[in-house]
């Protein structure tokens, strides 16, 4: 271990031992590119300190550590050299505005590539409609080499330098990322850094007895250690196998051992600590922001620290681990920004996110809540966790979604819900009950996620439309309850458009795609019920679009007028946000707050009209406001009447 207060000065001496060292080694590179060299060094001696710290804090301990130390920097220089000229453009340009994502222009899209449209051509030919949308993040769902057949919808990678040969190869990727930049757009791909599928190189090696591979995983040849850390382990996936190990009888010359799988069995976790797996995925994670990568999806950040005698989740080393990557990048591709995928405790997805570490993360907590809302019809769970825990540090952001790929976890705090007389394993329960359409007045349509009946974990799946009400409504009610889902639909949306932060739509959710069942035919997918929302998209129903007399243009032409309320009003920038006091359980009042703008925001989450007391308008001079968004009508300046599910905004 090095002492703290020797760290600045052994950092010192570490980097005049290694640049030499890697100079002679890229010595013809440097010839090439002597500018790209200076360029390349001034930010190395700017963050070696921040990187020898934390890498220091991880592996020093090692009698082998700096061997590794000078294999990653020499790594580093290696991709640096291979950085497009535009890319290192783009550095400069993202190193002078590190707040880029902060525009009320940004808007964030998410979809499956094969899915949505076949391949990467297909992804490139509907340049057009993303534009139409007013797309600026476009993040692709995995779609490197993975298992035939069962691969968590490409979340089990085997090559992170290979595509899948289905829908492209590794350089299209590189010239779809500059269609994208042409047309306003950073292609966000997922580094899936917790594992590698069983069929990456990695894992071959190790199964066939290399020892230096059977290190890049946590392998055990019997249950002793994995007995031990499940104790406190939670189980992720329990439909498909129980506890985090996975036997494979091949393993150690056909002994049989114990693979480490936190997902699914043919997702083997990497074993980080193991700074020769650091290195490699260093040079993976810089590979793809070469290909023109701009932000990087760290999937189950969670998950990558496992330490013996706790649940392995959140470690703090994970954290550190993330700067270290974080580090690289600032050294080797700076325009790089990093997403964190947290589905955890709020407490803990609050950890992952600063500058220096993930710049931006999913909110799943605003999720949760939202739908939370829409089944309680009240807002004070959410409006707390608007107060306590939506503020984040100077330069991140938060991305704002209703729906993604996953399913629906309610992760909530139960602290939180306890001030509120709430308790928080009842109400998951009645969430859950809900969602899956099973309690009188529901109006959902979801399916139950990994139902554990052991801990009566449960989470939801369904898209958007049918969790809110829309499937429901055209086949068993009428017009009156078609409406209803679709009000619902917008409101949530409103929300994440204009409450702070980069809002994500899950493709498909725009024209209001109902629950796909075909998956249950699949053999692939029918063990998992998050297939349900992953329809292929169906342009048929994308010509609709514009048609205002069917649902797909109504939710359509709606989700536009909100894109277009954020996009022409500077306010929606950035992420301050006063919640206010409505003193109405059913609705929600926020102000945001940019460069000397307000706007003033009320979300109405009953199926009936609901009253603002006079305190309220007058506190926020509402008469003196425009209204820039709602369908409600105003008749007396100082008690308003909001409509049923309408999302109100002054400005
Ligand atoms: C992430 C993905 C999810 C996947 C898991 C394992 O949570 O979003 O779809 O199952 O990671 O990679
Ligand atoms: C678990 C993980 C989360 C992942 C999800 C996949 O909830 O915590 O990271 O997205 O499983 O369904």
């Amino acid at each position: 271990m090095i002492e703290p207060q020797n760290i600045e000065r052994e950092a010192h001496h570490s980097l005049n031992r290694i640049l030499p060292r890697v100079e002679r080694i890229l010595r013809s590179e440097i010839k090439k590119d002597r500018p790209g060299w200076q360029q390349f060094t001034s930010r190395l001696q700017k963050n070696f300190l921040t990187l020898f710290t934390l890498y220091g804090d991880v592996y020093s301990d090692r009698y082998d550590y700096f061997f590794y130390l000078e294999d990653l920097i020499l790594s580093i220089a290696r991709l640096w050299f291979s950085r497009p000229q535009d890319l290192r453009e783009l550095d400069i340009g993202r190193e002078s505005n590190p707040h880029w994502f902060e525009s009320n222009q940004m808007l964030g899209a998410v979809c499956y590539v094969d899915l949505f449209a076949g391949n990467l051509a297909g992804i490139r030919a509907r340049i057009p409609y993303f534009k139409e949308l007013g797309i600026t993040y476009l993040h692709l769902m995995p779609l490197f080499k993975a298992p035939i057949g069962e691969n968590d919808g490409g979340y089990a990678v085997s090559s992170y330098r290979e595509l899948n040969p289905a829908l492209g190869s590794m350089e299209e990727i590189s010239s779809l990322a500059r269609d994208f930049r042409k047309a306003g757009i950073s292609l966000v791909l997922d580094l899936v850094f917790n594992h590698t599928s069983d069929e990456h190189w990695w894992a071959e090696q190790a199964k066939a007895g290399d020892e230096e591979y059977i290190q890049f995983y946590r392998i055990f040849p019997n249950r002793e250690w994995p007995d031990r850390y499940e104790q406190n382990l939670r189980e992720i996936f329990p439909d498909e196998h129980p506890g985090a190990f996975t036997f494979f009888p091949t393993l150690f010359h056909g002994r049989g051992g114990w693979v480490w799988t936190t997902f699914h069995s043919y997702q083997w976790d990497l074993n980080y600590s193991n700074p020769a797996v650091f290195n490699r995925m260093a040079e993976e994670m810089l590979f793809l922001a070469n290909e023109g990568v701009e932000v990087l999806r760290l999937d189950a950040v969670a998950f990558i620290w496992k330490e013996l005698g706790t649940n392995c989740e959140n470690l703090p080393q994970a954290h550190t681990l993330i700067k270290a990557f974080n580090a690289v990048a600032r050294i080797a591709a700076p325009a790089l920004t990093f997403k964190s995928e947290a589905i955890v405790h709020p407490d803990e997805v609050i950890r992952y996110i600063a500058p220096d570490e993930c710049q931006i993360s999913y909110n799943p907590l605003l999720m949760a809540l939202l739908w939370n809302s829409l089944a309680t019809r009240k807002v004070r769970l959410l409006s707390q966790a608007l107060a306590k825990r939506f503020k984040l540090p100077l330069n991140t952001a938060w991305v704002n979604y209703v729906r993604v790929h996953d399913d629906i976890g309610w992760t909530f705090s139960d602290e939180d819900a306890a001030t509120l007389g709430v308790i928080g394993f009842d109400h998951r329960r009645f969430l859950n009950e809900f969602y899956r359409g099973r309690f009188p007045g529901s109006f959902a349509r979801g399916l139950p996620f990994q139902e554990n009946p052991l801990t009566g974990d449960c989470r939801i799946s369904g898209t958007c439309a049918s969790l809110a009400g829309l499937e429901k409504a055209l086949r068993e009610e009428g017009e009156n309850e078609v409406e209803l889902a679709i009000r619902r639909i917008l409101l949530i949306h409103g929300i994440i458009l204009t409450i702070g932060g980069i809002p994500l739509i899950y493709l498909g959710d725009e024209i209001g795609t109902l629950n796909d069942y075909t998956y249950r035919d699949d053999p692939a997918h029918e063990r998992d019920s998050r297939w349900v929302h992953r329809p292929r998209a169906d342009w048929e129903k994308y010509a609709k679009r514009n048609d205002p007399n069917c649902t797909e243009g109504r939710v359509y032409q709606g989700i536009q007028q909100l894109i277009s309320l954020r996009k022409e009003n500077e306010v929606f920038s950035g992420n301050e946000l006063e919640v206010i006091s409505t003193e109405n359980d059913h609705v929600l009042g926020f102000m945001r707050r940019y460069m000397g703008k307000r706007a003033i925001l009320f979300a109405n989450f009953a199926e009936s009209p609901q009253n603002l007391p006079s305190r309220v308008c007058e506190q926020y001079s509402i008469q003196t406001k425009k209204i820039l968004h709602g369908m409600s009508k105003i008749t007396s300046w100082n008690e308003i009447t909001i409509e049923p599910l309408d999302f109100l905004v002054f400005g």
